[in-house]
């Protein structure tokens, strides 16, 4: 009780007024009924953050964040300190060098946006696109249609080419491409090459300077294994001479690179000044997850991620489910994508792997939606087993489901939604 109290005292006084919410904690209802009535807050606080936060344990296999391994845990709960004391920008060099390794890039203009992957997605289309200029998209899924659209919203001619979901394109395909719609591709042309790798870095080889790249991003939230909040972004020195050189600023004062330069110490100027306040201790996460990446070695990790990510297929298909990207040499180690076997609705299956086993699992996003379920395998050697042995436990096979038949008469067949196998 005692616990309690003390608990919901910290949740208030950092909430509201900590001398009102503190009493109101520690007196009757009554007084604090009378007291409430004469003062000038008319509305009361809210009984649910009167109660002491609570999270579940679950493993996340979904598109969204993987779970976050303790010492990562541990960096955010350490006591902050100022997001420009000298000790912050040495932790930001120390990201930034990691960011570099991450990315295998020498380009000095890396660093990490303050926020999700969008921000680093818009952060580099606001900055290197100008009214009026033109962008070629390849779009083979939500990710594409996204980019086109905020392209779009700054004023671009944008131009897409389109792939079903779980389609690909090649360099040569780009390059066939009108290039009189010029985007983001072959140097040769004059144009820049910007690679989304939100769902990859990290996983699965991807060399920035040497594949050319000229703009590259990632999340926090996938591979790194850090919590959502911080976004890895490199450019290259061809992207830098482009955005540094518009004709107009930038859309967005946040977002403007100009200052991000200066904040992040790329700029070469002797002094960093304030442009926003970072999240500091999604800084201290990403330091430690980059950390983890270069104590395992880049290498290792995208072996780890073969593996697992061929132990994964293997076991599914073992099962009887179908893999999405048909082409062996094409899936990505990180995303695991089953095609949603006939007759089920696929959120049927992720309800009751949540509701049941605390596993994450998700339906396709944007074009794919409907047609995929989602098992992903960020960075995780015993997600792979995980699943497997969840589909094998006794208890899911005996659990059920009614499955309408396609076509004519309503028929019910008992189905497990684990393994799909009939079990009737
Ligand atoms: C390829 C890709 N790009 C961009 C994003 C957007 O990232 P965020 O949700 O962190 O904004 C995601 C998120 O899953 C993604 O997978």
């Amino acid at each position: 009780m005692l616990t309690a109290l003390s608990h919901r005292g910290v949740i208030l006084a950092r909430g509201v007024n900590a001398h009102s919410c503190l009493s109101r904690v520690l007196h009757p209802p009554s007084a604090c009924r009378s007291r409430r009535a004469m003062g000038s807050v008319s509305i009361p606080p809210p009984a649910s953050l009167l109660r002491p936060l609570e999270t579940p344990q679950r493993l996340l296999s979904g598109p969204g964040p993987s779970n976050v391994p303790p010492r990562v845990l541990a960096a955010a709960a350490r006591q902050i300190i100022g997001h420009m004391h000298g000790e912050m920008l040495e932790i930001m060099d120390d990201i930034k060098k990691g960011i570099q390794y991450a990315f295998q890039t020498q380009n000095n203009m890396t660093l990490a946006m303050s926020g999700p992957g969008h921000v680093a997605m818009e952060c580099a289309i606001f900055n290197t696109v100008e009214s009026g200029e033109s962008v070629l998209v390849a779009v083979n899924g939500i990710w594409g249609e996204r980019a086109a659209e905020i392209a779009e919203r700054i004023g671009a001619r944008v131009n897409t080419i389109v792939k079903p979901p779980g389609g690909y394109f090649t360099k040569e395909e780009i390059e066939q491409v009108d290039l009189q719609l010029v985007f983001f591709f072959s140097h040769s042309h004059n144009c820049l090459f910007l690679l989304d790798a939100v769902a990859s870095l990290g996983g699965s080889p991807i060399l920035m300077d040497k594949q050319g790249i000229d703009i590259l991003y990632t999340g926090s939230q996938k591979v790194l294994n850090s919590p959502p909040g911080t976004a890895p972004i490199s450019f290259s020195e061809r992207a830098c001479k482009k955005m540094f050189h518009r004709k107009t600023k930038p859309l967005s004062y946040f977002l403007d690179m100009g200052w991000l330069a200066n904040y992040w110490g790329c700029d070469g100027k002797p002094t960093r000044t304030y442009h926003h306040t970072g999240p500091i201790s999604g800084f201290f996460t990403l330091r430690e997850s980059l950390a983890i990446l270069a104590e395992m070695g880049l290498e290792n990790s995208w072996n780890r991620h073969k593996e697992v990510a061929e132990h994964l297929h293997k076991g599914l298909e073992s099962m009887g489910f179908k893999l999405f990207v048909q082409e062996k040499h094409v899936r990505l180690p990180t995303v695991t994508t089953i095609t949603v076997p006939p007759g089920y609705d696929w959120r049927e299956i992720t309800v009751y792997a949540m509701k049941h086993h605390n596993v994450e699992i998700s339906g396709g996003l944007g074009p794919s939606s409907g047609m995929v379920g989602l098992p992903l395998s960020f960075h995780m050697t015993c997600l792979a087993s995980s699943l497997i042995k969840i589909s094998r436990k006794k208890d899911v096979q005996k659990t059920c489901h009614k499955r309408e038949s396609e076509s004519g008469p309503k028929k019910k067949k008992k189905v497990c939604v684990m393994c799909f196998r009939c079990c009737a």
